[in-house]
């Protein structure tokens, strides 16, 4: 490379990230992590060859018709791309990149948190303790589900998915599964697959939702479904917001349908569904599902390596458009 490129960095990305970005390129750098619109991620891309967003960024069709016609790709930092029209980055020739496999372990993580969570109760037990609300223990007091040795249906059972799998069956819990397509028995290591969500839903204790979000998807968890779950399941999502109808979950977790659900992911986050805060039986966390330092770092470098492959004339690794 002669001339270093130019990168837009939507966010504030790790240490060690924004040292090589800086280091290999004119990084244009958001040190006080301000949330720009998307007029001004227009304006701030004026010459730029390449956009390194989050999820937080929207790149509608119309914002993509108006980005600066220097802009050759879109590394995101985030293996999610709902937030990007790819018919619309492709038709205009702009190459997009996301950051697959780095963020299953953390996410996974999360999954499991929101099972434990939700079955146990414990944003419930945090706040009395918090809250000095806490006054005695009897035998009736904070009782919930147990999760050792459940019935785990996971819908999408992608990288996320597989490592939600495994961390499971050390609670000793019976994988069933959906997807678009069945595993190879190695990667299945006895999980039981439903070719339909018919099929699947009524076996599901615990549901846990791992698949992308796409038009295909949205409000793929609706009441029709949530009907077939047996009474007293737990449903957890930390995929994305829009593939639960937030009207059904909600009405399911007020009527005692569902015993609990688990939540790291919103349609319209941060502005959530109230209901979802008046319930006492939600457990509630604000999209940290790959919020670690290992993974966010792991993040950056991906998505790093990804530019460095475009701007060497080379496929990128993980390209998505
Ligand atoms: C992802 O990578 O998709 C996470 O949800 C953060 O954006």
């Amino acid at each position: 490379m002669s001339e270093k490129p130019v990168v837009l960095v939507t966010r504030k990305l790790p240490d060690a990230v924004e040292q090589r970005l800086s280091r290999d390129y004119v990084a244009r750098l958001n040190p006080d992590d301000h949330q720009y619109s998307s007029d001004q991620v227009i304006e701030l891309a004026a010459g730029a060859d390449a956009i390194v967003p989050c999820h937080t960024e929207r790149f509608t069709a119309e914002v993509i018709d108006r980005l600066p016609a220097t802009v050759r790709v879109i590394a995101n930092f985030s293996v999610g791309v709902d937030h990007v029209d790819l018919a619309a980055a492709k038709a205009r020739g702009i190459i997009v990149t996301n950051t697959p496999d780095v963020l299953s372990d953390a996410t996974a993580e999360v999954a499991m948190l929101l099972i434990l969570g939700a079955a146990r109760r414990a944003g419930e037990g945090e706040q009395l303790v918090r809250t000095r609300a806490w006054r005695d223990w009897s035998p009736a007091f904070m009782v919930g589900t147990q999760v050792t040795g459940k019935r785990l249906g996971i819908i999408g059972m992608g990288r996320v998915g597989q490592v939600v799998a495994r961390r499971a069956r050390a609670f000793d819990m019976e994988i069933h599964y959906h997807d678009v397509r069945r595993l190879e028995p190695e990667a299945e290591a006895g999980a039981r697959f439903y070719a339909t969500l018919d099929d699947l839903l009524p076996n599901c204790q615990f549901l846990t939702i791992h698949c992308p979000a796409m038009p295909g998807t949205d409000g793929l968890l609706d009441a029709g479904r949530i009907a077939q779950l047996p009474d007293g399941a737990i449903v957890v999502n930390a995929a994305r917001g829009t593939i639960v109808d937030d009207d059904a979950l909600t009405a399911a977790l007020k009527s005692g349908k569902l015993a609990a659900a688990g939540l790291d992911v919103y349609r319209g986050e941060p502005d959530i569904h109230p209901a979802y805060r008046e319930l006492s039986n939600t457990f509630l966390l604000p999209h940290i599902g790959s919020a670690t330092h290992e993974t966010r770092d792991a993040m950056g470098f991906r998505a790093l390596d990804n530019l460095d492959a475009v701007f060497a004339g080379h496929e990128p690794g993980d390209r998505v458009a």
